[in-house]
């Protein structure tokens, strides 16, 4: 049985009420719940955490090496500023998909640039909780290969 963790980094506890015309109106504990069914119909364990604190997600993404067989992570502003997040995801050598919620190449310049993005097998932006359910579909289908080098 593959198992998968899905990481929320800070302020993504306060989905359904963070300026919802950005993030939408579903909660955290429905998008996660949502993830673990889709998990469960697919025969894979989806566990998921979310943090506001960056060594509390640098913590979980060391733990990952060598124990679960993929990675979801929406670091959130985390994304655009976390050299140790990089470091540890580059440690885990575990296949990992970027998400986020918004289309980050529409907004700020400041949200243009991810940290994490060129040592995650791939990125999904734009498309609002379905992103989520896309990375586990494409960890669970071991469609996760390096296409460039
Ligand atoms: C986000 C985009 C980030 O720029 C922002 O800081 C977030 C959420 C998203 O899911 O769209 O908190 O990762």
């Amino acid at each position: 049985m593959k198992t998968i963790w899905v990481l929320h980094g800070p302020n993504l506890n306060l989905l359904g009420s963070r300026e919802p015309e950005i993030y939408g109106r579903s909660t955290l504990a429905e998008i996660d719940a949502q993830l673990i069914a889709h998990g469960r119909r697919h025969g894979v364990t989806v566990e998921c955490f979310q943090s506001n604190r960056e060594g509390a997600l640098v913590d979980r993404v060391q733990a990952a090496r060598g124990v679960v067989n993929g990675l979801v992570i929406n670091a959130a502003a985390y994304s655009h500023t976390s050299i140790a997040l990089r470091d540890a995801l580059v440690f885990a050598e575990v296949p990992a998909i970027e998400v986020h919620l918004s289309n980050v190449a529409r907004r700020e310049d400041f949200r243009h640039r991810s940290l994490l993005a060129d040592v995650c097998r791939g990125t999904i932006t734009g498309l609002g909780p379905v992103g989520y359910q896309l990375a586990l579909d494409a960890l669970v289908s071991d469609g996760v290969h390096e296409v460039c080098s």
